[in-house]
């Protein structure tokens, strides 16, 4: 949500901001703007829209030549995506320039105090009171580090601000809190950005930030203080991923690449992780034997695609760990006063490791004394800094707002979680462990399969063009696996669509069913107690009133073909691990049809990808 890029070195800033800017614009596109510091003064640009009219604006009006400068790309919280409510903001003088990503949450007392002092402001925002008190500070006499630093005291709220100072060319200045920040270090130069995919072009050292900390870049230096000004240290780390992986490598979309991805993607998560012989090895696990023994509740809290990879491991842990497990939504959880004890372990779902509502919801756990676990797709975030245990899914950067290889991978460590806690708690032996974990080994190569058979559900895509609604059912762990077609195909094509458990349907929604009406049909592998033949009967109710039936089943599987008006086949797979198989002709099917309607796929509207506001 919003991206933030600064830079100081050698290099024309102006550059060095804009491509950061093209990196980052997935976290938010409603306007972009960029400031630079030019012999004393400043010089900035700010345009409504996406990044692509501010690099118009700039081609037909350059900008001065500058080694300093700062720009935003924006998701709007508040204020309509104006010009005026573009980032960067000036201060009253227009001596300093900011950009700001989260809410303050106290702007409009701030705002009435500065009005009264004679400030005039001219956006709607809540940033712009920031960039007014950083100048006041500056007027008496401080510089910009201790400017910031006394700003940041009096903000309330979630924030990461970045500024600069035309007196002071060759310095900037940020500050976080709940808000992500990360250092690029440089040589004769260094960094700023929201997440590091805004310098890997660059450096690929980086220095993570601890909350309430504020840092100063110039060319050969970083230092960083807290919010009190006494010095703190960030921890250094070595960024393992590179450019190619932050480029769309021939694909047309980010999100299009990412699905191809998966099959690399599960494998990386699953390296490493277990023994030749299929014993599980989390080394990341940080909570000890004995208390993981003493679990006797799980409570997987996240948000979206997250929450519902949360949902396909309930039916895998509480099977084999025989511990149960609730789902909730990370923003629903701490409202609601949940029941939590030492005994509780709380797991939190996050690719970004950023979102607001779960980082407050494991933050309302941990008070609770709760543990909290939490599966993570980016290294140093703020939610696996704040838990007790982390297992990073090593999906790679996940750049596509709509998540794919995010979700899988969120699905494979949530297997591996079950699998460790039902070794740990001796609920399983040691060969049914190996044996799943082998299983899990293959799924690699079966969402190979499935890709290979991409065409089949781009076909499908032309065919649905023009569909006004569209209806996925599944059951058991299918039924996740439903409402993440559905939210995939909100989220891009903007078509009405929604996730059943076919069970449900005779309950009401079957009334939804109407001629021609698409349905995905998720059709769990045959042979486990009875699902599959209640399933298929589902089918045919819907069917037997005019439904058109996309069946997505196992490979020859008569039943489920008979009543396919189009069969999607998948590789046979244990039914707990099916959504990692089947949820993959939903993505594609999603991508595709976006793509004939003529959407930006990587960047739907009114979304961004780490959503780092309540
Ligand atoms: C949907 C999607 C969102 C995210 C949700 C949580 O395609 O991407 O629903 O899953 O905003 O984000 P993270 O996992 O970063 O906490």
């Amino acid at each position: 949500m919003c991206g933030i890029v600064g830079y100081v070195g050698m290099k024309q800033a102006q550059d060095v901001v804009i491509e950061g800017l093209r990196r980052l614009e997935y976290r938010g596109y409603d306007s972009a703007g960029i400031a630079l510091v030019h012999e004393g003064d400043l010089a900035t640009d700010k345009r409504a829209g996406k990044l692509a009219n501010l690099e118009k604006a700039i081609a037909e009006t350059p900008l001065p030549s500058s080694t300093t400068g700062i720009g935003h790309t924006r998701w709007a919280t508040h204020g309509a995506p104006t010009d005026a409510n573009a980032h960067p903001h000036l201060g009253n003088e227009s001596r300093l320039a900011l950009v700001h990503n989260g809410i303050i949450e106290n702007f409009a007392e701030l705002r009435r105090e500065l009005e009264a002092a004679g400030h005039e402001l001219r956006s709607e925002t809540d940033t712009e009171v920031a960039a007014h008190l950083l100048e006041s500070e500056l007027a008496t006499g401080v510089g910009l580090t201790v400017a910031m630093q006394r700003v940041c005291g009096r903000l309330e709220g979630a924030f990461t601000l970045v500024a600069v100072d035309s007196h002071d060319p060759d310095r900037v200045v940020a500050a976080r809190r709940n808000s992500p920040l990360v250092v690029g270090l440089g040589d004769g130069e260094n960094f700023l950005g929201s997440d590091v995919a805004a310098f890997i072009e660059h450096t690929r050292e980086a220095l993570e930030l601890g909350q309430d900390q504020v840092v100063t870049i110039t060319r050969d230096g970083v230092e960083v203080t807290g919010f009190d000004g006494r010095p703190a240290a960030g921890n250094r780390y070595y960024v393992d991923w590179d450019l190619s992986a932050a480029e769309k490598d021939g694909h047309d979309w980010f999100m299009r690449k990412e699905i191809f991805e998966q099959p690399a993607a599960v494998a990386a998560a699953l390296l490493g992780r277990h023994t030749e012989d299929g014993r599980l090895q989390l080394d990341e696990v940080r909570i000890d034997d004995a208390e993981l023994r003493d679990v006797d509740r799980i409570i997987v809290v996240g948000c979206g695609t997250a929450a519902y990879a949360g949902q396909v491991a309930k039916y895998a842990i509480e099977h084999w760990t025989r511990i149960p497990v609730e789902v909730e939504l990370a923003h629903e959880f701490r409202y609601r006063d949940p029941i939590l004890t030492r005994n509780t372990l709380v797991v939190a779902i996050s690719q970004s490791g950023e979102t607001a509502d779960t980082l407050m919801a494991i933050r309302h756990a941990r008070a609770q004394r709760s543990k909290v676990l939490a599966i993570c797709n980016t290294n140093g975030a703020t939610i696996p800094r704040e838990s007790d245990a982390v297992i990073y899914t090593h999906a790679g950067p996940e750049i596509g707002v709509a998540s794919t290889k995010g979700f899988v991978t969120q699905m494979v460590a949530c297997y591996l979680l079950g699998l460790y806690l039902a070794q740990v708690r001796g609920t399983m032996y040691g060969d049914e462990i190996s044996r799943i974990v082998g299983d899990l080994e293959q799924v690699p190569g079966q969402v190979g399969r499935v890709l290979e058979r991409a065409d089949r559900v781009y076909q499908l895509a032309e065919e649905l063009v023009g569909a006004k609604a569209v209806l996925f059912l599944g059951r058991h762990a299918g039924y996740p696996v439903a409402m993440e077609g559905a939210l995939k195909l909100k989220e891009l094509a903007y078509i009405h669509a929604e996730g059943f458990a076919a069970g449900e349907l005779k309950h009401g929604p079957i009334a939804l069913i109407e001629e021609g009406l698409p349905v995905f049909c998720v059709v769990p592998p045959r042979g486990r107690d009875q699902l599959h033949g209640k399933m298929i009967s589902a089918i045919q109710e819907i069917r037997a009133r005019g439904a058109r039936t996309i069946v997505l089943a196992e490979e020859g599987d008569p039943a489920a073909a008979d009543y396919a008006d189009t069969f999607i086949a998948l590789p046979r797979v244990p039914t707990l691990l099916q959504p990692l198989v089947a949820v993959i002709p939903l993505q594609l099917f999603a991508c595709q049809l976006a793509t004939l309607m003529g959407h930006d796929v990587d960047q739907p509207r009114n979304l961004a990808k780490s959503v780092t506001v309540e």
